[in-house]
C-alpha cells in the first residue's frame, strides 16, 4: 500500500456508475453491499483543496442544465465537435436537433457511456489526435467548463492550432468559462498569488480527479477571465468575437476562425 491512487479512468468509472445510479443498467454502488451509494466527482487541488460534487448532473437532460448551456447549444451551426463530450448530455439534444455532432473524448468509459446512451459518432483520443483523421468541422464545443482544458500559456496555442487545423472555413468555437476572480475566499486568492509568483496564469489550477480508488495524472485546467481569455488568443487564427457573461461569473466565449 502506498497510499497513492491507481492510475485510471476516473471520469469513465465514475459515470458508468452514475449511469447505473440513474437508469438500473449495470451493478449500482452500494454501500456494505446493500444500501445504494452517490456517485461523487472528488477534485484535488496541488495546494491540498478538495472539492466533491455529485456526478449526476453530467447526465442531465435539457431540463436541468443552467441557462448558458442552452444559450450554448443554440448558436450551434453546421458539423459539430463535442470536445470533452463527457456523458453525452450535450450532443444527445444536437442529435435529435438533426446536427451532425461527434463527441471525442479521452476517457474509453465516458464514450462507453454515450454509446449506451445512443450517441452516435464518437471518437477517442484528443483534439490534436484528431487532425489526421481528416474530419472537418464548423462548430467545436467546449462545454461543462471544457475551456478549461486550454490549461495554461503553454497549452493554448497548440489546443487552438489543433482546432483551426480541424475548422472549415468560418468555423466558430463556443466555450464555457469561469472567472475566478470575483472571489474574496483567501483559500483561493491565495492560490491565485501563488500561481502568479510561480508565472503561472491565476486560476491556472492544478488538479487530478479521484473515484474510489483511482485517480488521474496531476493536469492543469484553466480558469480564466474574459481578458486572460483575450490575451492567451492573439497571435492564433481565431477572435474572441462575443463574451455572454449573463450569468457570471460564468461565461460563454464564442471564437471564430479569422480570414
Ligand atoms: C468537466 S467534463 C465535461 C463533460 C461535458 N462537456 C458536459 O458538459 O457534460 C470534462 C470531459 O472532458 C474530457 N477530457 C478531459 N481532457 C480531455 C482532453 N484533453 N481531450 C478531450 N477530452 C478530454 C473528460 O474525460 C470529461 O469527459
Amino acid at each position: 500500500m502506498t497510499g497513492q491512487p491507481q492510475i485510471g479512468d476516473v471520469f469513465g468509472e465514475m459515470l458508468r456508475d452514475a449511469f447505473a445510479v440513474a437508469t438500473g443498467v449495470g451493478p449500482r454502488p452500494l454501500a456494505g453491499g446493500r444500501l445504494p451509494r452517490p456517485v461523487i466527482e472528488i477534485i484535488e487541488r496541488d495546494d491540498g483543496l478538495v472539492n466533491g460534487a455529485p456526478a449526476a448532473h453530467y447526465l442531465d437532460g435539457p431540463a436541468d442544465w443552467q441557462p448558458y448551456d442552452h444559450r450554448a447549444v443554440d448558436r450551434v451551426r453546421g458539423a459539430t465537435l463535442d470536445v470533452g463530450v463527457g456523458a453525452g448530455r450535450i450532443a444527445l439534444l444536437l442529435q435529435d436537433r438533426g446536427v451532425p455532432v461527434t463527441g471525442l473524448d479521452t476517457s474509453a468509459g465516458a464514450l462507453a457511456v454515450c454509446h449506451r446512451r445512443g450517441v452516435r459518432d464518437l471518437v477517442h483520443g484528443t483534439v490534436d489526435g484528431h487532425v489526421a483523421d481528416g474530419r472537418r468541422y464548423d462548430t467545436f464545443l467546449l462545454l461543462g467548463n471544457n475551456l478549461g482544458l486550454l490549461e495554461g500559456r503553454e497549452r493554448a496555442p497548440a489546443l487552438l492550432a489543433a482546432l483551426a487545423a480541424l475548422a472549415r472555413p468560418g468555423a466558430q468555437i463556443i466555450a464555457h468559462g469561469t472567472d475566478p476572480y470575483g472571489t474574496r475566499d483567501p483559500v483561493h486568492t491565495g492560490y491565485h498569488e501563488r500561481n502568479r509568483r510561480q508565472g503561472r496564469l491565476g486560476g491556472q489550477l492544478r488538479l487530478r480527479l479521484r473515484y474510489r480508488d483511482l485517480g488521474t495524472e496531476w493536469f492543469d485546467y484553466l480558469v480564466c477571465s474574459p481578458d486572460e481569455l483575450a490575451g492567451l488568443i492573439r497571435g492564433t487564427a481565431w477572435r474572441l468575437t462575443d463574451v455572454d457573461d449573463r450569468d457570471a461569473p460564468y461565461y460563454l466565449a464564442t471564437l471564430r476562425l479569422a480570414g
